[in-house]
């Protein structure tokens, strides 16, 4: 399904004197079948736009359509009641997984943890049907069930604790994956492996849209089609990753920081040596080795 945000505008405390604008008219669209990246310093909206996508903040100015559910709080009270009746659908739609999600992780076992997401989507499944899906959630993020489904969460290490967290959103069987910086204080190695683990449920169709909030400007130029990148509550790009980092003399680009191969593309660049910019630094790599043996 396809996210449609106009001129989306949100306070907090928006009736207290010191409310400030967290959004300031955000305006994106991201497409069925995008692996999207959000953008953007500290404080620059990220987190509030992305709580606006499955109703977990209310629409106080602009419009936000989500597929067919249009997030606009309807005024009337019956009409809100339906509305918000609604909103439970719109969640099971778009999952979302929250910045440190192992957190929230409180179960005794990782089964049952994953279990009560699954009960609370599908409230009318019979055990067989939840036992099923718990074990398929626990699956498509690359865990063993015969080795993790009994064990408490806390005993799984950090990387594995995130994957039971994103197992607990899977259950709900979402269309549309939203993380909020999902690989945020993993290793090298954890993290490779769980963006991979994303590519691959979009990719196998397990979720048709991937929508990340990343600090990582790797990350962005690795793993997204399109990125938009946030300025004090306000979209001021959207384009292809590689479109935002070649043109690195940008005013927001710069306080973001370019990713390895964009700046070793400029760097490269300065001193007459030309190569092309690749997404992934094993491609860049290939392609200086090629100009290496090219010239001598
Ligand atoms: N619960 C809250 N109550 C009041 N103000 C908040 C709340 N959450 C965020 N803000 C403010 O809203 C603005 C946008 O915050 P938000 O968390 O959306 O930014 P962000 O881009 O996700 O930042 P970060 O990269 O640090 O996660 C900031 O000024 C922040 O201080
Ligand atoms: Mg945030």
């Amino acid at each position: 399904m396809q996210i449609i945000s106009k001129s989306l505008t949100f306070s907090y405390n928006e009736k207290a004197n010191f409310s400030r604008r967290a959004l300031d008219g955000a305006t994106l669209t991201v497409n069925e079948g995008d692996f999207f990246g959000i953008i953007g310093e500290t404080g620059s909206g990220k987190s509030t736009f992305i709580q606006h996508l499955n109703g977990l903040i209310p629409l106080q100015s602009g419009t936000l359509t989500v597929g067919e559910f249009n997030l606009t709080v309807p005024k009337k009270r019956k009409e809100k009641k339906a509305f918000l009746k609604s909103l439970k659908q719109l969640r099971s739609k778009v999952g979302m997984v929250f910045q440190y999600p192992e957190y929230q992780l409180f179960a005794e076992t990782v089964r049952e943890d994953v279990a009560f997401g699954v009960k609370n989507f599908f409230p009318n499944a019979s055990q067989e049907e939840v036992d099923f899906k718990v074990k398929k959630a626990i699956e498509l993020v690359g865990l063993d069930y015969n080795l993790v489904a009994e064990k408490s969460p806390f005993d799984l290490s950090g990387g594995q604790k995130r994957r039971v967290a994103i197992a607990g959103v899977l259950a709900s069987e979402p269309e549309t994956l939203v993380l909020d910086e999902p690989v945020a204080g993993l290793d090298p190695v954890s993290k490779k492996r769980l963006m991979s683990l994303l590519h691959t449920l979009h990719d196998t169709g397990v979720v048709k849209t991937v929508i990340i909030v990343s600090h990582d400007m790797n990350d962005v130029m690795e793993n997204c089609n399109r990125v938009a990148v946030f300025e004090n509550g306000k979209v001021v790009k959207e384009c292809e990753p590689k479109s935002l980092f070649e043109n690195y003399d940008d005013y927001a680009l710069s306080r973001l920081g370019l990713p390895v191969t964009a700046y070793l593309t400029k760097t490269l660049k300065g001193v007459g040596v030309n190569v092309e910019s690749s997404y992934k630094i094993e491609d860049f790599t290939n392609k200086l080795i090629e100009k290496y043996f090219e010239n001598r």
